[in-house]
């Protein structure tokens, strides 16, 4: 296990109707931005009860609505203005992570002298940043709980995931209610990304990590164990209290004590949404299993172990080739009965796109900490999905 610091100042707030403790978290009398998506909150009610919170807290009201799924550069750009305009001290960001992550541009771009870009491409640092809470709407990214944030440049076709330790949420707020309106598809894709970020975590190639392992694999189980429930029950408020834990456990850092993950998967994925902008997680449904075969080596260790620990894969006469393998097949299997994408046709990608996203993936050079990865490799995996 490698040595390690764990920050994290996020005061975490879950519950049914904890959304009621937010006046109390908020800063007295301050101007405040609420930053939300495309309506979602307008139609299940909690703009209200938002709201009606902030004129508890004697907040004086600058609205940033139409935060794309995908968040953009130029919505980034318009809230940061808001904020120098209005005189903002404070951010509430309503929604999901499209809506957070944003708002963690905004935050720091609002302290900011120079163009935000130019932080979230790493040409320049972050020095401060206006504190924002959040209202999680959308179990998924784990960005409630994290200094993360993935923003999109559509002029340049770049999807760049950046942070700061200035862009940690002071408060979030999970309050399972709050996702009982999120439908079918964006469940699933939630699921499967949390899933997905466990198991960027797992492969690494760090000895003696048997915590780290087994805090991945309980988080993986507890999932898989959950999300055909949910599906079958989507006004359960256990399930979906469940299923919201997961997700900020699965990417609030505590996976990844003394031994950081691959996040290749990840990195192909915003090349692919950087140009085609699918959802992330039906992405990662897609790609995930494809890099997961090219990786399986000469000592495929935790394959095997994810293998037959989480998806219950009999490894008695098999080699761990054969094992890891059968473990491959049945996530992909498991993620395709949710209902998630399992090819790029699906979202209409073909063959002649697959050169240009893998150009992206690798921009930088090689990419990956379990498997290093350059464009050939990437354009393979692409095609093996198509
Ligand atoms: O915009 P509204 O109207 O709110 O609708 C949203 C959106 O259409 C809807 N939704 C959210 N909560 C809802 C709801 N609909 C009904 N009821 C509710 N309670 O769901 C749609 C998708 O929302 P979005 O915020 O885009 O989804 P998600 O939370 O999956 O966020 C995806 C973004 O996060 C990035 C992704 O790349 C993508 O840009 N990621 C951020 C990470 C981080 N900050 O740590 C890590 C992730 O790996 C990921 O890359
Ligand atoms: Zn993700």
């Amino acid at each position: 296990m490698e040595t390690f610091t764990y920050y994290n100042p996020t005061r975490l707030i879950y519950g049914i109707d904890q959304t009621h403790e937010l006046a109390s978290q908020l800063p007295k009398n301050e101007k405040i931005l609420l930053v939300y998506g495309g309506g979602s909150i307008k139609k299940n009610g909690l703009y209200d009860t938002v709201l009606d919170q902030l004129n508890q807290a004697g907040a004086e009201v600058t609205e940033l609505a139409g935060i794309e799924p995908n968040p953009r550069l130029k919505t980034v750009r318009r809230g940061i203005e808001l904020c120098k305009e209005n005189g903002i001290s404070f951010i509430l960001a309503v929604g999901g992570g499209s809506v957070i992550d944003a708002t963690k541009a905004i935050a720091v771009g609002a302290k900011f002298d120079g163009d935000i870009w130019d932080v979230i491409t790493k040409k320049e640092t972050a020095t401060a940043a206006l504190p924002f809470g959040t209202i999680l709407t959308l179990a998924a990214t784990g960005s409630e709980m994290n200094a993360g944030s993935v923003i999109t440049n559509w002029d340049t076709n770049e999807k760049i995931g950046w942070g700061s330790p200035y862009s940690f949420p002071t408060f979030s707020i999970l309050d399972p209610k709050n996702t009982l309106s999120v439908p079918r598809d964006h469940t699933v894709y939630g699921m499967v990304d949390m899933m997905s970020h466990v198991l960027e975590a797992y492969f690494n190639r760090v000895e003696n990590t048997p915590l780290q392992d087994r805090i991945c694999e309980s988080i993986l189980k507890t999932v898989i164990e959950t999300a055909p429930q949910l599906l079958e029950d989507p006004t359960n408020l256990e399930h979906r209290g469940t299923i919201l834990y997961c997700g900020t456990m699965a990417l609030n850092g505590v996976t990844q004590m003394g031994a950081r993950g691959d996040w290749g998967s990840h990195n192909i994925e915003h090349a692919v949404s950087a140009i085609s902008d699918i959802p992330h997680a039906g992405g990662l449904a897609i790609i995930f299993p494809h890099w997961l075969r090219n990786s399986i080596d000469d000592n495929p260790k935790p394959h095997v172990q994810l293998a037959v620990r989480v998806l219950n894969v009999d490894p008695e006469g098999k080699t761990d080739q054969e094992i890891a393998e059968e473990g491959i097949q049945k996530l992909s299997e498991f993620w395709t009965s949710l209902g998630a994408p399992n090819r790029l046709a699906d979202y209409d990608i073909d063959e002649s796109q697959i050169d240009r996203m893998a150009g992206i993936a690798a921009a930088n050079g090689e990419f990956g900490r379990y498997a290093v990865l350059n464009k050939d490799d990437t354009a393979r995996i692409l095609t093996a999905a198509l």
